[in-house]
């Protein structure tokens, strides 16, 4: 349990609703990813948190930034990062992006279609591009199959037809789904992408950049059987060495958004409202779907306690958890069993740094919740010592 979170959940003086990044914990996270996947860089995937201080932090550590739009990608340059720290992992991207990425030198941006092929090569004559592979995504919370993605075939295709535009096919992407609770669907993906490097050999190509995509999943604390960054580690790596054709130039990426910051942040609300509905209690909190607990409407199950310990012994009830505006679609979760909850409660969601505020709007008048930092204290340099080197290919 982080100390120094609740710590600052715990300040009466803190306004709701509110949602506390603690640094430190960003920065043991970071230099987990190192240990777990030696050779290996993050690309932190921003739109997880987008929040400047978030992304200068990770830049700062040494990560780079796997962006999807021009806003993204002038966040990332102006964390001081220089552009062969950057990649573009969105199949589909407007041309001004394309065009801007490649003036900045931005590393390698990603395919998965001939007519995005052809607006590359126009845009950004001599990229290096990868093509986004479609892998299981069963075993995920939140699945990201369908929308992007080709098969292996496919793949080597749009690699030849790279080559025939000028463009650079330097490797492969996948994405297993987000909150991916399968270390399978990481292997299953790295025989997916071998299968793929193999072939493409076969039509002279030579691949170095293998991405592993997001997915890392958050929640430990209340789920300790879901996977740790260093069991995935151990499969990947593993897998890596297994299918993968041996490269002295192998760049290994990962691009954890959720499993970067997601628990290394606590929302904390308050409940203003209470309500007997026939067999249902609703209680009414000052932070919803619309204003943080977005995730929670896309079958995210939220984690949530009392913020006073001496509310838990009081019995337990059931629960219908709704947000602040009038729209009958801001209901945060059903059946959510708590310790007796009273007007004025404040309830903390758990594992909440990823998605949350980059999905909030303000809509109806509530606010979306106040970015509270728990900037590193002296504790850093210690963990900073743990912390691996970022040297890009
Ligand atoms: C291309 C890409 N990379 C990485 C991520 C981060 O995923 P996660 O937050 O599950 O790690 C996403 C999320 O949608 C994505 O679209």
């Amino acid at each position: 349990m982080n100390i120094r979170l609740n710590a600052a959940l715990n300040d009466p003086t803190l306004a709701t609703p509110a949602l506390v990044i603690d640094f430190e914990d960003i920065t043991h996270t970071y230099a987990r990813f190192g240990h777990a996947f030696p050779g290996g860089h993050v690309y932190y995937a921003m739109k997880a948190n987008a929040n400047p201080q978030v992304v200068k932090h990770i830049a700062d550590l040494g990560g780079g930034f796997e962006i999807a739009s021009m806003a993204e990608l002038q966040l990332a340059l102006d964390t001081g990062a220089s552009g062969d720290r950057i990649i573009c992992s969105n199949p589909i991207k407007h041309p001004q992006f394309i065009a801007r990425m490649q003036d900045v030198g931005v590393y390698a941006m990603v395919i998965d279609s001939t007519f995005e092929l052809e607006k590359v090569a126009h845009y950004a004559p001599g990229a290096r591009i990868y093509v986004r592979l479609a892998v299981d995504n069963t075993g995920s919370v939140l699945p990201l199959a369908g929308k992007f993605g080709v098969d292996a075939a496919t793949a080597v295709e749009l690699c030849d037809q790279a080559r025939a535009l000028g463009l650079q096919p330097i490797g492969t992407m996948f994405h297993v789904g987000s909150q991916c609770l399968s270390t399978a669907n990481w292997v299953n993906a790295i025989r997916a992408a071998a299968d793929v490097w193999r072939v493409a050999a076969e039509h002279g190509h030579h691949f170095h950049f293998l991405d592993l995509g997001g997915g890392y999943p958050a929640g430990h604390y209340h789920t300790p059987s879901i996977p740790t960054i260093e069991d995935i580690g151990a499969e990947v790596m593993a897998a890596v060495e297994a299918y993968i054709p041996k490269r002295d130039d192998l760049m290994l990426v990962m691009e954890p958004g959720r499993g970067m910051v997601g628990e290394s942040g606590r929302l904390l609300s308050a409940v203003f409202g209470k309500a007997q509905r026939g067999e249902e209690t609703w209680l009414y909190l000052d932070a919803g779907v619309f204003n943080g607990l977005m995730e929670t409407y896309e079958g995210f199950p939220p984690v949530v306690s009392h913020l006073d310990d001496a509310a838990l012994v009081r019995p337990l009830r059931k629960y219908t958890l709704a947000g602040p505006s009038c729209d009958s679609c801001d209901v945060i979760a059903r059946d959510v069993l708590l310790p007796e909850v009273h007007i004025g409660d404040r309830l903390v969601f758990f594992d909440a740094g990823a998605y949350t505020n980059e999905y909030a709007a303000a809509f109806n008048g509530f606010p979306i919740p106040a970015f509270v930092p728990l900037l590193p204290g002296e504790q850093e340099e210690r963990i900073l010592e743990t912390v691996y080197d970022f040297t890009p290919v």
